[in-house]
């Protein structure tokens, strides 16, 4: 997708469609409360052209709520497109993200391929940030999971551009838009690997993207297999993978920017379970094609690291993927047996499908031998935070109030909703282990909290965050802005909270 930023007035621009976001400026109150809507934008040209319809009481501005209009009198677009933000006292930056995205979506089907969208002219949506936000949502928006279909259409669009309105401080919007679209690219690179089924995308393949990717930005990168695992006695990490005939992959990337010689070192590691069977603990099979995206965390490290590298904030930064397949075999691990950790813990395993915390445990490790001074992971970690927090928000963990002020920082950037949940001393009782150190399951009860206590036992003393996007890193009801498949979801907070350490 081509993108372009244009400060020219909007009646002018000559494109296929021009989408222009609108409010509900709602007046009187319970009763008499009526809907008001009107656009966000000071062009008279396009608002004479909306007036009728607005006055028809037709189209409310519902949050992507569209309303088409052909050969617009006065304009130099062939449509107009009236995207809803909500009400006007509610409407966000991440609403124009979505409601950009709600213009490409609207676009796709019906064969228009390049579009205009008009950022909003008002004082609560500053135009910086909506230029870069609507850009990434163009992107999300564009993405379509349909890769293997013989006769897919392509109906990516191949031009958008953003309309905003003139102004002194054109820098700002213009660096506010080439960051839009690296976080935007980044982000469907993530998609496009969740996207991948087991077949596809082996550990050894998972690597080999992740080199590649490397490459192309100019990133360090080194992918390790079974030999390093036995080296570095990742025993935890070998457990899930010593039951594959697919050899595992430790992916490490690293950033250093130039001059940066002292100030922290950000690791983070992601889970990368390219399919989780369950193991010998194996899984109803109802539902378990879903399983190819355990590896969406350590999917969304690497997007993270791929926005990094473009970006270029100065501070360290080392992405580590562990990555296996968890299957049921001959050589499968299985409930009883006891593992050492890289970090020398025993721990008993009672559940072979409790695997993610497993190879973390041991990238969380690697990371701080590495000189992480901080960690971040990402992980499909339990279905128990599903249950808690359905699809509507991830859950996030840490043992470090600092570094959890500037995650809740990022997510007012990000636009992306996570939930913190509790870590506790009773929840480590219960994953006490009457033979070793620490059991990897502690019962239904508390799942999600049980397993971030688990993963906090390798984190040991260093400021740590833990993403669980098991309920959030597909999406299962399509959107008007985001297709069904893969959402991407945690590249954008990783980014923006490793940004704010930059010295
Ligand atoms: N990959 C799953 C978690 C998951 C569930 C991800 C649903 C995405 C959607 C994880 O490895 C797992 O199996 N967790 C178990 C843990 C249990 C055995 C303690 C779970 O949540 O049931
Ligand atoms: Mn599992
Ligand atoms: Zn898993």
């Amino acid at each position: 997708m081509r993108t372009e930023l244009t400060f020219a007035n909007l009646s002018g621009i000559k494109t296929e469609l021009l989408a222009v976001p609108a409010v509900d400026g709602q007046t009187g109150k319970g009763p008499d409360a009526k809907p008001e809507p009107f656009l966000l934008t000071s062009d008279t040209a396009v608002k004479a052209a909306a007036a009728a319809v607005l006055a028809s009481g037709e189209y409310k501005a519902g949050a992507n709520e569209t309303l088409l209009l052909h050969a617009p009198a006065g304009l130099a677009a062939k449509r107009l497109l009236i995207v809803g933000l909500g009400k006007q006292a509610k409407a966000t930056v991440h609403g124009v993200r979505n409601a950009a995205g709600t213009a490409v979506r609207f676009a796709k089907p019906r064969g228009i391929r390049e579009l205009a969208f008009a950022l909003p002219e008002a004082e609560a949506l500053p135009t910086g940030p909506c230029a870069r936000a609507a850009v990434e949502g163009a992107f999300v928006g564009d993405y379509d999971p349909d890769t293997y279909r013989s006769d897919r259409k392509d109906q990516s669009v191949q031009g958008f551009t953003v309309a905003a309105p003139a102004r002194e401080d054109r820098k700002g919007v213009e660096a506010a838009f080439a960051e839009g679209l690296i976080v935007g690219e980044s982000q469907n690179f993530t998609r496009a690997l969740v996207n991948e089924p087991g077949n596809k995308l082996t550990p050894t393949i998972f690597g080999q993207r992740a080199a590649a990717m490397a490459a192309e930005v100019g990133l360090k990168a080194e992918v390790y297999s079974t030999e390093k695992l036995h080296e570095l006695r990742m025993g935890a990490f070998w457990s899930v993978s010593q039951g594959s005939e697919e050899p595992p992959a430790l992916i490490v990337l690293r950033y250093e920017p130039a001059g940066v010689k002292a100030g922290p070192v950000l690791g983070l590691v992601g889970k990368g379970i390219t399919f989780d069977t369950g193991g010998i603990s194996i899984k109803p099979s109802d539902n378990m094609e879903k399983m190819k995206y355990d590896m969406a965390g350590g999917a969304a490290m690497l997007g993270a690291m791929r926005a990094i590298a473009l970006l270029k904030p100065k501070v360290r930064v080392i992405g580590i993927v562990c990555a296996a397949e968890n299957m049921p075999d001959g050589k499968a691990q299985k409930p009883g047996d006891v593992q050492t950790a890289m970090s020398g813990k025993t721990i008993e395993i009672i559940n072979t499908d409790a695997e993610g915390r497993l190879v973390l445990a041991d990238g969380l490790a690697y990371a701080r031998q590495l000189g992480a001074t901080h960690l971040i992971d990402a992980a499909t970690l339990t279905g128990a935070v599903g249950v808690a927090l359905g699809k509507v928000n991830a859950g996030v963990f840490s043992n470090d109030e600092e570094a959890y002020g500037r995650f809740v920082s990022a997510l007012g950037v990000s636009g992306e909703k996570f939930w913190r949940l509790p870590l506790d001393e009773e929840y480590a009782e219960m994953i006490k282990s009457d033979i070793g150190d620490i059991k990897n399951t502690g019962g239904r009860f508390g799942g999600a909290s049980t397993a971030a206590e688990f993963l906090k036992v390798f984190a040991e003393d260093t400021p740590w965050i833990h993403l669980d996007i098991a309920g959030m890193a597909w999406v299962e009801d399509p959107r008007p802005f985001i297709a069904k498949g893969p959402s991407g979801v945690a590249v954008r907070s990783i980014l923006e909270w490793v940004r704010s350490y930059q010295g």
